[in-house]
């Protein structure tokens, strides 16, 4: 968003995410300057001042620590060990919130995360949940079919499809995967996919967060995270030889390599693209235009009703 920001967090899991900027005369508060953080405080590299993870100075080496020292912090959250921080435009309070973390962890593995920089727009990527058509064009899935019909409830959208998926894997040969997605997205920065590969019988939970950087790039974030496998459905080389706990987080691995692969393919379509207002779409892709509507909650101004055909980064630099 076009800003440095600083993330920490105390013996107590309290987390800070706030402007790196030090309230008292403007230091960089990153680890690379010098700044750490000692007893759950953040310590400014240049006078020592401390602040808690409140974003309040509580302290400085000198004098009483002043009131009005207070980091710009940003609303925070944590889910499955992820920190998401709300960033407003103009400062604006959070208008809608992330889903409660209620995911079960036992059992699962480690985040695999994959992190890439392109240019593009949150809203470019979060929309290929809803492009059903891409996904045999452009990924070689088969039998993509949609499940239920798209959920949307304010920032809200659910789209469930189903779609097999056909990898050659060295040594092992073909492998044909059967898999179910339900994508959660929660505002176009936040989308959760549960996975169930049918064949094997594997879930995974995948995030994709897109984080705009500056008006023309963002910061794709894939994480993901494969769940138990006690009695796989078929044979997998080797697995059924590992012990439980070392399977969610080879599985994990290995999937990791066809998500990477995946994205691969999306990213120079995406950083290319030109972003199309009134798409000429085929009377199947209705969910495009569903999407779109849901989109428009997310700006504000003139733009959100543009007519024209502008980049994806236009339209981001003009909100
Ligand atoms: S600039 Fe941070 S304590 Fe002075
Ligand atoms: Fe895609």
């Amino acid at each position: 968003m076009g800003e440095e920001i600083i993330v920490w967090c105390d013996d107590n899991s309290g987390v800070c995410v706030a402007n790196a900027y030090c309230p008292h005369l403007g230091a960089d508060l990153g680890p690379d300057v010098g700044g750490c953080v000692r007893d759950g405080r953040l310590v400014c590299p240049f006078h020592g001042f401390e602040y808690d993870t409140g974003g309040q100075c509580v302290a400085t080496p000198f004098g009483p620590a002043p009131k009005a020292a207070r980091l710009q912090v940003f609303e925070a959250r944590e889910i499955a060990g992820l920190i998401f921080a709300w960033w407003g435009l103009g400062g604006r309070p959070p208008q809608w919130h992330l889903p409660p973390d209620e995911l079960d962890q036992a059992g699962w593995s480690n985040h695999h995360i994959w992190i890439s920089r392109f240019p593009g727009h949150p809203q470019e990527t979060t929309e290929n949940s809803v492009d059903l058509v891409h996904l045999s064009h452009v990924h070689g899935y088969d039998s993509v079919s949609r499940v239920d019909p798209l959920e949307i409830n304010g920032a809200f959208l659910r789209s469930r499809f189903d779609f097999c998926t056909t990898r050659k894997i060295a040594k092992v040969g073909r492998m044909r995967f059967d898999i179910a997605a339900n994508a959660l997205i929660h505002g176009l920065g936040y989308s959760f996919v549960e996975i169930r590969e049918r064949s094997i019988g594997l879930d995974m939970r995948m995030w994709i967060l897109a984080t705009p950087v500056d008006g023309d790039v963002i910061e794709l974030t894939i994480v993901s995270q494969a769940g138990p496998i006690r009695r796989p459905n078929r044979k997998i080389a080797g697995l059924a030889f590992l012990p439980v706990r070392f399977r969610a987080p080879v599985m994990n691995r290995f999937m990791a390599v066809f998500e990477k692969r995946d994205v691969l393919q999306d990213v120079p379509i995406w950083s290319t693209k030109q972003y199309r207002s009134r798409p000429r779409l085929s009377r199947t892709e209705g969910e495009i235009g569903q999407y779109r509507a849901y989109c428009a909650q997310f700006y504000s101004g003139p733009s959100a009703t543009a007519d024209s055909d502008t980049t994806a980064a236009d339209q981001s630099a003009a909100n």
